[in-house]
């Protein structure tokens, strides 16, 4: 038996990508492991999105340096160092040049080949590998039938990449062009999860509202179909889908949210801003009103909607009065959440030689202006939420004894007093309380 010791950083789909690695290494004789500093194998699978996850990247391989060389010296043992993700893609030949200790470097397309590399490395020597090949092969035919235990919620990859083309954004060069799954290959894998105990799939993709995967009769289906499809398998409770493209929000998916009750009334939509002018810059092909347009639709159809977005703000040429404007977008449209940056040059991307690029100070200020509407917006979402009634899906103990905690079908955590021999049910609760980050609940006792 060997350790692994896997750190995520980023999206979901890195959180994916790291399940999916433990399943390819598992046959190997890996078995996941809590303690770095005991692992045969470290691997971290890193994110690029701004410029701030991407230097995590070295501090923590200097500080694996360290315990590379106690377990070498120490107890002779030896620790494999694997970066995977998105800045290995991006940074291969950089990082093995600035961190030689590294002994294998692999891209988020080509981690099925971790076997093959782990057998070129020779033991000892310095000859690290790279594979940050964009392969031929699609690297889900190659990953293993076994899908581990994931828990109540779990993470589905249906769609890859982007050919979106955002100015700022990395995804569409790391992640590479759009690709969806096979409906054939995503029953499969839903059936499986269900039959490990998993009750809520989130299906991800970069762009997963623009998936367009064969269906078993041969003809291109959308997200809305392939929704209802998965909604009809015996075990699958609840489904959600992330992250989505305003432009990509069709009929069938917005319908899809009214016809199928397993789809929770909750909807990630990214807008980033909300002048036309920074929209326009940003390559967003879409305007203010067009996504009002879209929020409006998809609340006539799911009237309790937690909407949630994306926000970036200080992105080159963004003025005051567009600033403005964004604060204004929110204002009209309320979110549940949100998540919301500084705006980070990115090598290799249009926006990053842009000239007028916003002063650091100036970003700061917007955003902590920004923030602030939107956390006085979120506390109003879980306000309303109290004294009312909703199920629940048991995830995990909390931190307290006796304290449980799971999801609401608007994606908040909820904290209420339960037993460990619930986790996997979704149970009827009542809202005791909202609070900034979470609900407290009391499960209404059956009679
Ligand atoms: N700078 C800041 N934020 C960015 N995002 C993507 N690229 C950048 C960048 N260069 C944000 C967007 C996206 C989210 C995943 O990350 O808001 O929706
Ligand atoms: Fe990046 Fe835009 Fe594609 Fe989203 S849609 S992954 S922000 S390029």
């Amino acid at each position: 038996m060997k350790k692994l010791f896997i750190k995520t950083y980023g999206c979901q789909m890195n959180v994916y990508d790291s399940d999916r690695m433990t399943d390819v290494l598992a046959p190997l004789g890996y078995v996941p492991h809590h303690a770095p500093e005991e692992a045969d194998m470290v691997i971290l699978n890193t994110c690029h999105i701004r410029e701030k996850a991407s230097e995590k990247v070295f501090s923590e391989l200097g500080r694996l340096r360290q315990l590379k060389e106690r377990a070498r010296d120490q107890i002779g043992r030896d620790m494999m160092i694997t970066v995977a993700g998105c800045v290995a893609q991006a940074e291969g030949a950089e990082i093995t040049k600035r961190a030689p200790w590294v002994d294998m470097v692999v891209g988020p397309q080509s981690y099925h080949r971790l076997p093959e590399l782990i057998a070129k490395l020779d033991p000892g020597a310095r000859n690290n590998v790279i594979d940050t090949d964009m392969p031929e092969e699609v690297k889900f035919d190659f990953l293993p039938e076994e899908v581990a235990h994931r828990g109540p919620a779990a993470f589905l990859s249906v769609q890859e990449g982007c050919d979106k083309f955002c100015a700022f954004c990395v995804v569409p060069y790391t992640r590479g062009a759009e690709f969806s799954r096979t409906v054939a290959q995503i029953v499969d894998e839903t059936k499986k999860l269900v039959a490990n105990g998993t009750k809520e799939i989130t299906l991800l993709g970069q762009n997963v509202n623009a998936f367009h995967g064969e269906g078993p009769d041969g003809k291109t289906w959308g997200l809305g179909r392939l929704l209802h499809h998965l909604a009809e398998i015996e075990g699958v409770d609840r489904l959600r889908y992330t992250t989505s493209h305003p432009l990509d929000m069709d009929d069938e998916l917005i319908f899809a949210h009214r016809d199928i009750p397993a789809l929770m009334p909750y909807l990630h939509l990214p807008v980033q801003a909300g002048s036309d002018h920074v929209l326009s810059a940003m390559n967003r092909r879409h305007t203010a009103d067009d996504y009002k347009r879209i929020i409006g639709r998809m609340r006539d159809v799911v009237p309790n909607l937690a909407l949630s977005g994306d926000f970036i703000v200080g992105f080159p040429g963004e003025s005051d009065q567009d600033f403005a404007d964004t604060l204004r977008l929110v204002d009209e449209v309320k979110y549940a959440s949100a998540y919301s940056f500084k705006y980070s040059e990115r090598p290799g991307t249009p926006a990053a030689n842009a000239a007028n690029q916003v002063d650091e100070d100036v970003k700061s200020e917007r955003l902590a202006s920004l923030q602030q509407l939107l956390d006085a917006q979120q506390m109003a979402f879980n306000k309303q939420c109290e004294k009312s009634e909703m199920s629940v899906l048991v995830e995990r103990k909390g931190g307290r004894d006796g304290q449980m905690t799971g999801r609401s079908p608007f994606m908040q955590s909820v904290y209420f007093e339960g037993r460990e021999d619930q986790i996997g049910q979704i149970l009827p609760m009542r809202i005791t309380e909202g609070r900034q980050n979470s609900l407290a609940a009391e499960i209404i006792a059956a009679n």
